[in-house]
């Protein structure tokens, strides 16, 4: 299929809801990374998204809204944790790079939720993403618009390089500000728990209640027993065709360096100088540009494992395997 390049203006911003009330796909931007939009409440347009990404369909999509009024059509707050709270975190973050997951309603199909009865529901604060969701009157189940397993895209021409020819369209919109996925909170059971770490930490979640993160988020498939609550962190993500491994100290990485060149790669350092925020923004585009640039090996400084460090951690080490050399 032709995928359609689309400007940001009103009337491209119309057709690319037209699409999804048809059932098509439509990538657009978010502050956090594209997202490969399709309507939530149709299985079939869902099932489509898992073809187009090659993704296995006990990922459940998250579900995007632009307004909190669409918040009860698809969600059920009756099943969670204090409401007040809820609602008073609702307000500090959203629309931001946060998922709530909660109880879904009958009218979202197990298809969005991978089988599951909960719902993660975020609004995002892109401003394109948002006039695109209320101008295809749907919600829009949005999983990030990269092939499954590839790094994802924080700019329209990475959608492009995965997605070109597999979907209806994409909205030619901004580089994402954040770089990184939403954080992920399963406020169902009675303490909030941190499934996939992201922009807004515990650290400012704790300001509201008690939170933890999912205990698998401190180990890894190598580590043994590995079972994460949100189905996607268990699948391989973020590989470049490049090996990617952390080091903890660039001394280190000099050494590690000049060897592979001896040995005839192409090797790339990326230091970050503890800069996590600057790290988020640049480290998917940065991978993908250095496999346009056949690099053989990317040496990764590790950053502090802090707040908004450990969740930029989370993608490094899964882009590297969680090999690290000390
Ligand atoms: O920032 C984001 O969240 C981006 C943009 C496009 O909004 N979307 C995104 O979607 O990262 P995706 O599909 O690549 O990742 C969704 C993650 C997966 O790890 C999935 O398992 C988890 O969220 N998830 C979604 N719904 C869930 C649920 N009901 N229960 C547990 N985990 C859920
Ligand atoms: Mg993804």
């Amino acid at each position: 299929m032709d995928t359609a390049r689309l400007e940001i203006n009103d009337s491209n911003i119309d057709k690319a809801g037209e699409i999804i009330r048809r059932g098509g796909l439509v990538a657009f931007p978010t502050e956090t990374v594209y997202g490969l939009g399709a309507d939530a409440l149709n299985g079939d347009a869902v099932r489509s998204v898992y073809a187009a990404k090659g993704r296995p369909s006990d990922n459940p999509m998250i579900v995007h809204i632009a307004d909190i009024e669409a918040l009860t059509t698809v969600a059920d707050l009756d099943c969670c944790m204090n409401h007040d709270v809820v609602k008073a975190m609702m307000r500090e973050f959203w629309p931001g790079p946060i998922t709530f997951v909660m109880r879904k309603r009958a009218v979202v199909p197990l298809t969005t939720t991978g089988g599951l009865d909960t719902v993660g529901i975020r609004m995002p604060s892109s401003e394109t993403a948002r006039r695109f969701i209320r101008a295809s009157q749907r919600p829009i189940a949005a999983p990030s618009a990269n092939i499954s397993g590839r790094p994802s895209p924080t700019t329209y021409q990475d959608v492009l390089e995965d997605m070109d020819g597999r979907i209806d369209a994409v909205l030619l919109g901004e580089k994402c500000a954040v770089g990184i996925e939403s954080t992920v909170l399963d406020i169902t059971g009675d303490v909030p728990t941190i499934l996939r770490p992201g922009y807004v930490t515990p650290e400012m979640i704790a300001a509201f209640t008690d939170v933890e993160y999912d205990p698998a988020l401190y180990g890894s498939p190598v580590s043994g027993d590995f079972r994460p609550k949100a189905p996607g962190m268990k699948y391989k993500h973020y590989a470049p065709k490049a090996q990617v491994r952390i080091v903890k100290h660039e001394a280190y990485a000099e050494i590690l360096a000049k060897e592979a060149e001896e040995d005839g790669k192409k090797v790339q350092i990326l230091d970050y100088h503890g800069d996590s925020h600057a790290a988020a923004r640049d480290f998917f585009a940065r991978l993908r540009e250095l496999d346009r640039k056949g690099a053989d090996l990317i040496l990764v400084i590790a950053l502090d494992d802090e707040e908004f460090g450990f969740s930029v951690m989370n993608r490094m080490l899964k882009s590297a395997g969680y090999d690290v050399a000390d």
